[in-house]
Parts: structure tokens; sequence; C-alpha cells
């Protein structure tokens, strides 16, 4: 056969950065690729990666260059990774393959961040086309080229053909010890380990796992901001400074790849691209967070299903107050706020100790929420989620990798039916042991006037969690006063509805049959 005529195992649509590296993680692990992007560069710079880092004698990456020598080149019925924005490129990739004869036994695999209730919607639109299939991603560049977390979902049958492909390219864990196994070498495979991939069930539910996990990362990076903040501009450290701190506490219970990779931001000098200066490179970028919508959507979704997420939402608040950029420097100057008064050295470690716990325990609460706001969702569309198995492909590849992701997988296989992550035996002992700190840290930031939205909505949460009575019961009256919405009793059998007749003299309380007056 010549090399026109091969016929590939993978066809590849969407050559950028995740796309290209995918790809060349596909070839190290034995699959020849047909590779089509719109952009003739990017089919051509994936070629050239393959022809370095290639080891044998034939190509493993074919170029295409339409949407028809891309069917024509793969082995049928074809399997084809989508790595293109999620929204409309995908309806477009799509319809471009129906157009170009794909066939209805022909699997398309949307890796991109689609939102939850498109993928369930396009599974349905395409079903006399194709078979749409959705394997959400995480751990950006590096992931996709040395083993991501992946997050599939859709047609059992589709599984059974990707499986094999997704257990070979995803991140390893060792199963003794649950750490992440390193892969960074091309060409380099992990034999054993426990791979960084689980079915989690039918079309829409990976993309919602995946939705989750964003909002999770962006608690978890606002975390360690706020951390960071408090040290900056509270106790006037430097970026250095600061990175030893975070260094050590990259050991213990926070041991993570955000914080690794925060320590290292900290550590980059300006002089390593610039000679003349001296200074960290995190002080010259303005202070404008981004945000592409996933983190939007787990707080929308917490909030449509009646889940509390607080420290997930306050970490999306962090942000669109952060892009108020002019409004901030005006109110700044116009609005009052307390002097920071120095601290000791004693009273500086003893901060940076309370700290360390406070983001520990606000880390605890944005799990905790994360997974009860998927336990929730599971029940609203009737997916059977596997809480362990998803804590476990989170311990490594994906961009919230940590430690703590073990001490999660432990907590659900105790007890897959787990309410709430605060209620496991380890994590409620763990709160009650650093709460005392977590508190001292919020109250010290406060006095500091530094906001710490993230720590103290997860500490208002945590408090929240566990009083047994809230003044639930004065907002029922004020309902009742002004709209006559009923409330319950507590010396009443619960589910009758009580109402009193607040603009009458007499003010009478009366039972409401058939709820809403
Ligand atoms: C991942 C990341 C990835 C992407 C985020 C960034 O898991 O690999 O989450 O999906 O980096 O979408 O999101 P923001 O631009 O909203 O921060």
């Amino acid at each position: 056969m010549t090399q026109k005529n091969v016929l590939c195992d993978v066809g590849f649509i969407g050559l950028g950065v995740m796309g290209k590296n995918l790809v060349l993680n596909l070839a190290d692990n034995g699959y020849s690729i047909a590779a089509f992007d719109l952009d003739i560069e990017k089919i051509n710079d994936v070629i050239k990666q393959d022809q370095l880092e290639n080891q044998s004698d034939s190509p493993r990456v074919h170029g295409c260059f339409s949407y028809t020598e891309l069917l024509s080149r793969l082995k049928t019925p074809h399997l084809i990774v989508l790595s293109v924005p999620a929204g409309s490129p995908v309806d477009q990739v799509c319809e471009s393959l129906i157009g170009a004869g794909i066939q209805p036994d022909d699997i398309v695999i949307d890796t991109g961040n689609s939102l939850w209730a498109d993928t369930v919607a396009r599974e349905i639109k395409y079903k006399s086309n194709l078979i749409l299939f959705s394997s959400a991603i995480s751990g950006g560049e590096v992931g996709a080229r040395f083993g991501p977390a992946l997050m599939p979902s859709g047609s059992p049958y589709a599984w059974t053909r990707i499986k094999p492909i997704w257990e070979a390219i995803a991140a390893k864990v060792d199963a003794e010890t649950g750490k992440p196994l390193e892969r960074t070498k091309p060409g380099q495979i992990m034999a054993a380990g426990e791979p960084c991939t689980t079915y989690i069930g039918p079309a829409g539910a990976g993309h919602y796992v995946k939705m989750v996990h964003n909002g999770i990362e962006y608690a978890d990076m606002q975390i360690i901001c706020e951390a960071y903040h408090v040290l900056r501009t509270g106790l006037l450290l430097s970026p250095d400074e600061i990175a030893d701190i975070f260094e050590q506490w990259n050991n213990g219970p926070l041991d993570s790849y955000l914080m690794e990779i925060s320590v290292e931001v900290l550590r980059h000098k300006l002089s390593e691209s610039l000679p003349e200066s001296k200074d960290a490179l995190v002080d010259l970028i303005l202070d404008k967070a981004g945000q592409k919508g996933t983190g939007l959507w787990t707080a929308v979704s917490s909030l449509e299903v009646g889940c509390p997420a607080p420290t997930i939402t306050q970490a999306v608040y962090a942000r669109s107050i952060s892009s108020l950029k002019n409004l901030r420097v005006k109110a700044s100057s116009m609005l009052a706020g307390p002097e920071i008064q120095p601290m000791t050295r004693d009273e500086k470690s003893e901060l940076i100790k309370q700290l360390h716990d406070a983001i520990y325990c606000a880390k605890i609460c944005a799990y905790a929420q994360g997974f009860q706001l998927m336990k929730l969702a599971a029940k609203e569309h009737g997916w059977q989620l596997n809480f362990a198995n998803i804590a476990k492909i989170w311990r490594a590849g994906c961009i919230i990798r940590a430690v703590f992701l073990q001490s999660i997988t432990d907590a659900f296989q105790r007890d897959e039916n787990l309410e709430n992550l605060m209620l496991d035996e380890f994590f409620a002992k763990q709160l009650s042991e650093h709460q005392h700190n977590w508190r001292k840290a919020v109250a010290q930031t406060t006095l500091f006037g530094i906001p710490t939205g993230a720590l103290s909505a997860s500490l208002s949460y945590y408090d929240s969690m566990r009083a047994e009575v809230l003044p639930a019961n004065l907002l029922q009256a004020q309902r009742d006063f002004f709209g006559a919405h009923t409330f319950e009793r507590v010396d009443k059998t619960a589910g009758k509805k009580y109402h009193v007749e607040w603009s009458t003299k007499e003010r009478n309380i009366i039972e409401i049959n058939g709820g809403h007056k």
C-alpha cells in the first residue's frame, strides 16, 4: 500500500494547541492519524512536528486538506476527534462531515468545553447522521501532549470503541500510592498505572462534570490568589518570599498542580526575557481576569439546581470585579478603608500559618460544593455518576490535580451516597481541626481591608451548613407579611402551611389548605 492509501485509525479535526498535542499523544501510543484543519499551516505544522519526533520509518500523521479527503483516509466505521472551540464551530464541523458523506455508525468525539445541554441536543440532532460522543478534556497543552484527564460520555457502544484509545492517551496514576506517574518526553509510553478516564454517563453528563471541574478550578485559583494578595499587600512580602511559602505549603495537604505553577509564576523574573530588569513578572501583569464561561455556567447551574456553591460563585464574581479596573481605581480614592498596621515577626508567621489552614478549609468547601452540585444535577437529569471514580480521574492530568483528590476518592469509596464531602469523617475532622485558624485569617484580612471573598464565603458556607437553626424563620414571616406566602411551624406537622392575617387587628394565624394563599 502506498502512503497515500494508508487507512488511519483516527481522524482529527482542529489542530490548535490542544489538537496538535493530542494528535502527537495519539501517535506516541501507536495510532495513525488523518489530520485536518481549515488552516493549512496548522496541518503542515503538526506533520513537521511528527517528523521531528517520529522514531519509526513511516509517518504517523497524515495531512488531509478537505473533509472528504479526511473521510476517505480513515478505517471504517470512522472515529473522528474534534478539538474545536465550543459553540457553533462544533455544529459547523458536524454539518461539513454530513456533507462529506459521514455514515450513521461513524463516531465524532467533541473534546471541547461545550455547554452540557448543547451536547444533549446535538446527540439527538445528529442521531440519523452520526454518533455524537463527547469527551471533555482537562490538562492544557502539556496534559494533551503527555496525558490529560478525559471525561467521556454518550453512546455506550461508542465508548467500547473509544475506551482503549482513551486509556492509552490519558494521564496515569500509580495504583498503590494514588500519585501521578510522570510522562514528559515524546515517544515515552506509560504501560502501567490507572488511567485518568472513566465512562461518566449519557450525553451531557461528561460535559457537566467537566464544567464543575472548571468551577472548582476557578475556586481553587481564587483561593490561592487571595492568600497571595494578603501576603503581598498585608505582609508586604516579595513574590520570591511568597513563592518560598507556597513551595513549603505544596508539600502538605495543599500539594497541587495549581500551587506548583503559582510558585513558578511568582519566581519568574522579567530579567529572564529582559536582561535590564530584575522585577517579578507577576508585578507587571494587569489585574484584570479573563474567563471563557465554564465557571459562570457552574455558578448558574448551582442556582438553578438549588445547590449552594458560594465559593465557586464568589470566584466568578472575583473575576468580574477584577475586570472593572477603571471603576476600582476611581473608587480607591473615594472609599475609605482601614490603615494596615505593621505586624511583628511572630504575628506575621502566625498569620501565615492561619492562611495555610484557611486555604485548606476553603478548598474542602469548594470541592464539597462541586461534588454536591454534581450529585443534585445527576438526580435531576437521571445520571448515575460514580463520584469515587470522578475524583480518581482528577488525581492526575487535569488542572485541579492534587494530593487532596485521593482523600476525596477515599471518602466516596467509604460512602458512595455521601451527601456532602464535609460530612465525611476525614474531612469533618480536618475542618474541625483547622477552623480556628481559618476564622483568625478571615478576621485579620477583614481588619486589613483586603478582600478575601472565597475564603470568607467558604467560612460562611461552613457555618451555615453546620447551623441547626438559621434566620429563615424571620424571612418566612416577612414573605408572609407582604405576600401571604405562608410558612410552616416548628410545633406542627411538617408540610402544613400557615398564614397570619397581618392586615386585620386580630392578626390571627390560620391554617391554609392547598398551599399558597
Ligand atoms: C482545563 C482548563 C481548560 C481551560 C479553561 C480556562 O481543564 O484544561 O479548565 O478547560 O483552560 O477553560 O477557562 P477560563 O478561560 O474561563 O479561565
